[in-house]
């Protein structure tokens, strides 16, 4: 028998993937950009084992059996993988013909709008490649996006940029390292737990309902995320916090008016994450300038991007705005331990 485990982290959009051109190759109608968290924290562990004695695909999500056969994303990646294990000129140590157990183990809630099917199609794709001697390349998140979208963006550390490309066949549809976490050490991610439920719409079926009835999500494809991500990359480069923070919260706020401009609308923020959202502009208005600022996912949980410094003082404004609940650790991009708060 052989084995590979690996281990992928979160990664949290600042520039949003909300629409797809093509629904069975994954081809997003525009860019996006996100941060990947510390590997350490919030992730995605999966075992992959191949041997001659299993009878069939099995996979196992944590700890509960999911149909495999019935899974095209799950089948893709598999098929994926060992299509480029052929393409590096097959030095494989047993033949493709086995047959694969996977487990897989997230840390944190599954499909609560925290990113879960990013890390873990990152983790499954990643695995299997060590398991067959695949390289991590470009053609590599190509087949993580065929699994989760978002997920071609955790197979790298640090700011990652996911680019639509143009091609029909989604060869140039990749995610590219933009910079390291190492760029910008002091960045810290903070995640506020509302609920950690199961959303009501999944992000396939919301974006593929926006796609089909927002009058507005084209105008943003075309015209304003170009923009904004040529503006966030020049913001990360120079580790501009003040342009970092603008344009992460209008994306978020974009995409949460696209979701309420979809018929009938996804609503995904509840009135603690508008409290959340208020909360942070009044902080800032506070400070003087841009110390924190926010995005929410498609689901309720905020996250709160914030530099080293103001890490104390906002904590204990959190605190002071949402008492009763400090609860959990969560964590974010690098080092520091930072509380997760259950408001
Ligand atoms: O990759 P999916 O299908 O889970 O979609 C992710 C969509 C958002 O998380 C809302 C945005 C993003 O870019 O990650």
């Amino acid at each position: 028998m052989f084995t590979a485990t690996c281990v992928a982290p979160v990664n949290m959009a600042l520039v949003k993937y909300w629409g797809k051109r093509n629904e069975e190759l994954i081809l997003p109608i525009n860019d996006s950009i996100s941060m990947t968290l510390d590997a350490n924290e919030m992730c995605a562990k999966t075992t992959v084992a191949a041997s001659e004695s299993f009878k069939e695909n099995r996979m196992w999500l944590n700890g509960d059996e999911q149909p495999f056969q019935a899974n095209a994303r799950l089948q893709r990646c598999l098929d994926g993988v060992q299509r480029l294990a052929l393409a590096h000129g097959g030095a494989h140590r047993f033949p493709l013909s086995w047959k694969v157990h996977i487990a897989s183990h997230n840390n944190f809630p599954t499909a609560a709008g925290l990113a879960s099917s990013a890390a873990g199609y990152a983790c499954l794709v990643y695995t299997l490649a060590r398991l067959y001697d695949v390289p991590l390349d470009e053609q590599l998140t190509t087949i993580a996006r065929q699994g989760s979208g978002s997920a071609c963006r955790s197979l790298y550390g640090g700011f990652v940029q996911w680019q639509r490309g143009s091609s029909a066949d989604g060869s140039d549809s990749i995610a590219v390292q933009l910079s390291p976490a190492t760029h910008w050490p002091n960045m810290h991610m903070l995640i506020l737990v509302v609920n950690d439920a199961r959303k009501k719409t999944g992000s396939t079926s919301g974006m593929q309902r926006a796609v089909e009835t927002s009058a507005l999500i084209q105008h943003r494809a075309t015209q304003v995320v170009p923009q904004r991500s040529k503006e966030l990359k020049v913001a990360i480069e120079k580790r501009d916090f003040n342009a970092f923070a603008t344009i992460t919260m209008k994306e978020s706020n974009q995409l949460h008016a696209i979701a309420l401009d979809t018929f009938p609308p996804c609503v995904y923020m509840n009135d603690v994450s508008h409290s959340i959202v208020n909360f942070v502009h009044e902080y800032n208005e506070e400070a003087g300038s841009l110390h924190v600022a926010y995005t929410f996912d498609a689901g309720p949980n905020g996250c709160l991007y914030v530099l080293d410094e103001h890490v104390p003082h906002l904590l204990a404004a959190i605190q002071l705005a949402f008492p009763n609940d400090a609860q959990q650790s969560v964590e974010y991009l690098k080092g520091i331990p930072v509380p997760a708060v259950a408001v």
